[in-house]
């Protein structure tokens, strides 16, 4: 493993910035400071003058190799990894599904050979529960033991994904019990479906219903029941993909009860709003993803939860589906368009441009969502930071660079991107995982499967 030193670089962690020096060995961060005289036997020394070292971005919401409504995400776990790597984020949480009548440590073991030997950068599991067995609790010992310590429930999709409340109750009782934690999916299905059936009975079977069937009410009232929930079960609670300001208000008020509850929300919901939904013909069919895209309005009150920290994490929800595929299940059907949309690969500068640049958020509290934050969440104490002793993820960005968004040139597995044509400031320009470099100028650099499995820590 070579020794690097990256010299002369801004390093930046959620707790402050400082010009300094960063020594890699072994994987790890050797040294932070000032070590311009360091002499060391076949030292690479790498110049960072005018560009930030920033912790890898590490994404706690991706849908990998999934099977999701009758097909699977496009991406597996190279190329889903090695886009990752190219957009700067090196570590990744992934949802193991459960397919209904199978167990969940079969369903979990099945994700881990899936991810085994291809991944290119580090990565970790949620467990999603979408059949509570008898006995079915009784696992998660087991399965928190081995290092997945969250579960993630669906309050919609009934049939399929759904769990009642009952069983939520259940999820969030147990796992509170083993100090793991539970992502909530928090949408009203039941009545999601029926605006979804009254649409397609009024012959609205387009694309663009799917924004209709899902307002931003169903949102709101699930967060607030789930939080009525898992107050009764006593236990901590996580939302992931928010949407609406009446979620932001929600945890708000919970929080400020000193209730433990987290949200997260995604790069698409902060950077796009719900026009892409009066395209003409099957486009909007590109943004069929759940919770739907919704006005500016509710865009700029989750800017303003990131900021007041009602809101900590920002993930992708990379969840692809190429768009012919939406189109061959979709196309007379919007219920039957799978639900995702990519965003692994442009998290990261997505984040920096429109955050940082476009002074939304400071440097540190970009580093904050995008890494530190959703690894103290987790339960990933060698990330999150540029420390000595913690893993060398570390990404080179210019400040001064630009970068453009096109499908041609993603390297996630997909005929189309939410972004097409945007240009946005700041590049990333090398990406190290565990002190080797994986991706230079958004091309990945050598062979997938050198990541591993991460077990991570219970709260
Ligand atoms: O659009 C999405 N989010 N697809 C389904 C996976 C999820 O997180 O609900
Ligand atoms: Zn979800
Ligand atoms: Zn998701």
């Amino acid at each position: 493993m070579p020794r690097l030193l990256l010299s002369g670089g801004t390093v930046v962690n959620s707790s402050g910035s400082v010009e300094a020096d960063v020594l890699v060995e072994d994987g790890t961060v050797g040294a932070v400071g000032n070590l311009a005289d360091l002499e060391i036997d076949g030292l690479e020394r790498i110049d960072c003058r005018g560009r930030y070292l920033l912790p890898g971005g590490v994404d706690v919401h991706t849908h990998l190799d999934s099977p999701m409504m009758g097909t699977t995400t496009a991406d597996d776990f190279e190329s889903g990894t090695k886009a990752a790597a190219c957009g700067g984020t090196t570590t990744i949480v992934d949802f193991a599904m459960q397919p209904k009548g199978v167990r969940l440590t079969d369903a979990l073991q099945a994700h881990h050979d899936k991810a085994g030997g291809k991944a290119a950068i580090d990565y970790g599991f949620h467990m999603c529960v979408t059949d509570l067995y008898d006995g079915a609790v009784d696992e998660f010992a087991q399965i928190t033991q081995s290092g997945v310590t969250s579960f993630k429930v669906f309050m919609a999709y009934r049939g399929t994904l759904m769990l009642h409340d009952g069983d939520l109750f259940e999820v969030l009782r147990r796992s509170g019990s083993l100090g793991a934690q539970v992502c909530v999916h928090a949408e009203n299905g039941d009545v999601i479906d029926r605006l979804s059936a009254d649409l397609i009975a009024a012959g609205k079977v387009g694309p663009g219903s799917h924004e209709i069937s899902r307002p931003p009410s169903t949102e709101v009232e699930a967060v607030r029941r789930a939080i009525s929930i898992s107050r009764i079960a006593d236990a901590p609670l996580y939302f992931v993909h928010l949407s609406t300001e009446g979620a932001v208000e929600a945890v708000a008020e919970a929080r400020a009860n000193d209730w433990a509850v987290a949200g997260e929300t995604c790069t698409h919901y902060l950077t796009l709003d719900r026009s892409v939904y009066d395209q003409p013909g099957f486009e909007p069919a590109k943004a069929v993803l759940t919770p739907p895209l919704r006005s500016a309005h509710h865009r700029d009150a989750l800017w303003r939860g990131l900021r007041a920290g009602s809101l900590g994490v920002v993930s992708s929800d990379h969840c692809p589906f190429c768009f012919a595929e939406k189109r061959r299940l979709g196309a007379e059907d919007f219920r039957l368009i799978p639900n995702g949309g990519p965003g692994v690969e442009h998290r990261m500068i997505l984040m920096y441009s429109e955050g940082v640049a476009q002074n939304r958020i400071s440097l540190e509290k970009y580093v904050d969502l995008t890494s530190a934050a959703p690894a103290r969440q987790f339960g990933l104490p060698s990330k999150g930071a540029i420390a000595p002793g913690l893993d060398a993820d570390i990404v080179v960005l210019d400040p001064a660079g630009t970068t453009t968004i096109s499908a041609e040139t993603q390297n996630q597995r997909l005929d189309y991107t939410l972004y097409e044509g945007w240009q946005l400031q700041g590049a990333i320009e090398s990406v190290y995982s565990r002190g080797q470099l994986v991706a230079r100028d958004g091309q990945p650099v050598g062979p997938g499967g050198r990541g591993r499995f991460v077990a991570r820590n219970t709260r």
